[in-house]
């Protein structure tokens, strides 16, 4: 098959490269001139595991390739997927501008009857208006909604083996469902995995998953809270909840609050959305508020360890991305922090296997970044731990111990309470633990 993937971001190139991987004729397309001339020299602009050596691969092969120019682009193709951004406006919807923008130019310029497939979080409703905008198009075109669920650091396998492909066609769109199916053959061979449904309810499926995931991780955060008053251990209790396989254990850790391109702007959207339909979502919308008030938990904290002065002190944070596996930052907990902390006049270093690069171009000199992790604990008043990559699991704690100033260490994602550091000298804190001092 033929297909034109728009928007080259986490999405869109994992979309289009798998595709191209399954052996289909893919052309990548973004309005960004710079990263597609990276892409054509196979270059990809983004860390995501595997994705070089996958993106290299197809595009040697001439399955995959990349392009500026959507007219040529969507000449002869299938199916053409969105994938670009929607990202929330001042007061939480989302910003749908770039999805109809696309919409529109694919309708002007088909060349013959076309599926729309659009794989951009949308609100409900979103499907509908964008098959009004293509109905007057020269060609028959049906638009699909086909909400991603890959999750970034780990995409790739997200993609090629789903847990789930949701599809949602509308009624009497024959077309679309046969190419839709066949296009996910590669992906679906046990044939289990498709879930079809309604446009309206593949919108809804979606930011339902992300807020339900979101909402475990708030309340968690908010359990935390109260261990620490009460001497519980949130870990303890995550252990003893989660292995209720009517709970189960995913999505329940506490720690410096949720962030990434797509919690926070979700569960913001669904309930605007909601609200545009006169309905309150209680319970997304105080997963949201809950979210806001924790991410400062950890330097409010941090700040009373100090007396209330955090003026002149040198902080170092380990891991700057939103998660581990990525080098995305957008609402990473880093950066409330970081900000926090510049704010109360501390002096920020921090350190990130990937994602160095965006926090500079976000803070400037505002925040040294080193190379070396160890650099960063370097005559430090405190080490915050804010993302849990592999490489910060079991560090040198001798070596960080002799690098300190004092040895205060903030452990965002509880990932060294086992290790005894009061014993090794530090004054150790988690999130919901009970403080520890040597
Ligand atoms: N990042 C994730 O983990 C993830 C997971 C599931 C769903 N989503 C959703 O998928 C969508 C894309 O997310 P992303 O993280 O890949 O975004 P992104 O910001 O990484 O990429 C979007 C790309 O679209 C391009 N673009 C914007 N307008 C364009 C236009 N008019 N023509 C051509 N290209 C255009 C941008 O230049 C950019 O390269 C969003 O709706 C997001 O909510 C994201």
């Amino acid at each position: 098959m033929k297909l034109c993937v728009i928007g080259t971001g986490y999405v869109g190139l994992v979309t289009g490269t798998c595709f191209a991987a399954t052996g289909q004729r893919v052309v990548c397309v973004d309005k960004d001139a710079s990263k597609i001339e990276r892409l054509q020299r196979y270059e990809v602009p983004i860390y995501e595991p595997g994705l070089q050596e996958l993106v290299e691969e197809n595009a040697k092969s001439g399955r995959l390739t990349f392009t500026t120019d959507l007219q040529a682009a969507v000449r002869d193709v299938d199916l053409a997927f969105i994938a670009v951004g929607t990202p929330p406006t001042h007061d939480g919807e989302a910003d749908l501008s770039a999805v109809f923008a696309v919409a529109e130019e694919l309708a002007k310029h088909a060349t013959h009857d076309l599926v729309i497939v659009n794989k951009s979080t949308v609100p409900v409703g979103t499907n509908a208006q964008v098959q009004r905008l293509v109905a007057d198009a020269e060609h028959d075109i049906q638009v699909v909604s086909n909400p991603e669920f890959l999750k970034e650091g780990g995409a790739i396998g997200d993609f090629m083996y789903p847990d789930r492909i949701v599809i949602g066609v509308r009624a009497g769109h024959d077309r679309a469902r046969r190419l839709m199916d066949k296009v996910y053959h590669p992906l679906n061979l046990s044939c289990t995995k498709i879930v079809w449904m309604n446009p309206e309810s593949a919108e809804v499926t979606k930011y339902a998953a992300n807020t339900m995931l979101a909402m475990r991780i708030s309340f968690m955060n908010e359990l935390a809270v109260l261990c620490e008053e009460v001497g519980a251990d949130v870990q303890s209790v995550r252990h003893g909840v989660g292995s209720d396989p009517r709970i189960g254990s995913q999505f329940l850790h506490a720690g410096p609050g949720y962030g990434g391109s797509c919690f926070p702007k979700d569960v913001k959207a669904l309930v605007a959305t909601a609200r545009r339909y006169g309905i309150e979502l209680e319970l997304a919308d105080a997963t949201n508020r809950v979210n806001v008030r924790h991410r400062s938990f950890l330097v409010r904290k941090l700040k009373r360890h100090f007396g209330n002065e955090l003026s002149g002190k040198r902080i170092a944070i380990w891991g700057l991305a939103f998660k581990p596996g990525t080098d995305d930052i957008r609402e990473s907990p880093s950066i409330t922090t970081i900000e926090f902390l510049l704010n109360e006049g501390c002096e920020v270093v921090g350190h990130d296997p990937e994602a160095m690069e965006n926090i500079r171009e976000m803070f400037g000199d505002g925040v040294t970044l080193v190379d070396d992790a160890y650099d960063a604990v370097r005559d430090a008043d405190a080490l915050m731990l804010l993302t849990e990559w592999r490489e910060y699991q079991y560090p040198e704690f001798d070596r960080i111990r002799d690098l300190m100033r004092t040895r205060v260490i903030f452990d965002g994602r509880n990932i060294w309470g086992t290790y005894n550091l009061a014993a090794q000298g530090f004054e150790y804190a988690g999130v919901g633990t009970q403080d520890e001092s040597g």
